[in-house]
């Protein structure tokens, strides 16, 4: 039961959709490229985050992209914002309930390797939990057990890759620490998330991933390389600066997710 999915569909009608998308930081660009898109506000959809973070819009779109039916869901809860891993449950749920066989996750992350550098997109192909949180922890019965071998579906990383050479960019792939945020992380915490084999790292997805697997969805996510991670320039993070390389490269990954969307026509 998702009493979102109910709003939903007395605005956006009742034929299923097929994928549900989550817009990272800055990445919000795609939300244009859904046509005969129903907009409603987050703040209709019971039990969705009001999310108050800088570059989230807060609203889910229901229309099509690359031919195929799709939710959006332009602007995320971070578990930062109030200790709450849960928050995009909701969200999850109602995709699930929307008919949505799989979900597209992207995000801003920064690279803890000199060869894939800001400007990069990279599929995740699997993530170390390094927050402390889960998001299940709460949830009753067997189900909460979930696995998370192939949790980042490996049918799906596959496409997303041929797509990727298909349109002349080619991506990378690895794996994705998970960091409670909202403070970057120290350069001792990157060379330690480098030794354990993390790629890349960031402060979103993981959560959504696991609740993702919990409701039954296939899992593609994709990172958009922000920055170098902490300690590798010498230099200072900044909000600022990630926002600004996300937007660059936003407009390969909206081709990447528009094609993507489209192979789920
Ligand atoms: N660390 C954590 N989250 C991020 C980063 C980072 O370097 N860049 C973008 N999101």
């Amino acid at each position: 039961m998702s009493a979102a999915a109910e709003v939903v569909r007395s605005h956006a009608g009742a034929a299923p959709v097929r994928l549900g998308l989550v817009l990272g930081s800055g990445l919000g660009g795609l939300a244009e490229s859904v046509q005969e898109a129903v907009r409603i506000p987050y703040a209709d959809l019971p039990g969705f985050p009001v999310s108050g973070v800088s570059g989230h819009a807060g609203e889910m779109l229901v229309g099509r992209l690359g031919g195929a039916r799709v939710a959006l869901l332009a602007g995320r809860a971070h578990y930062y914002e109030q200790g709450d891993a849960r928050a995009m449950d909701a969200p999850i749920a109602a995709l699930k309930a929307l008919g949505a066989e799989a979900i597209a996750l992207s995000n801003a992350a920064g690279s803890t390797r000199e060869e894939t550098g800001p400007g990069a997109l990279m599929a995740i192909s699997d993530h170390i939990n390094l927050s402390g949180a889960n998001p299940l922890i709460g949830a009753e019965g067997d189900a909460r057990f979930v696995s998370m071998v192939d949790a980042y579906d490996p049918e799906l990383r596959a496409r997303l890759r041929d797509i990727a050479e298909g349109q002349g960019a080619p991506i990378a792939e690895g794996v994705y620490a998970w960091f409670s945020g909202p403070s970057f992380e120290t350069p001792a915490e990157i060379n330690m998330a480098r030794v354990l084999g993390a790629d890349a790292v960031g402060m979103s997805t993981a959560p959504e991933t696991i609740l993702a697997r919990y409701h039954g969805l296939k899992v593609a996510a994709v990172s958009v390389i922000t920055n170098y991670a902490a300690g590798m320039t010498g230099r200072p993070l900044s909000h600022v600066e990630t926002k600004e390389e996300g937007a660059r490269a936003a407009t390969r990954l909206q081709a990447l997710l528009t094609e993507f969307a489209g192979s789920f026509a």
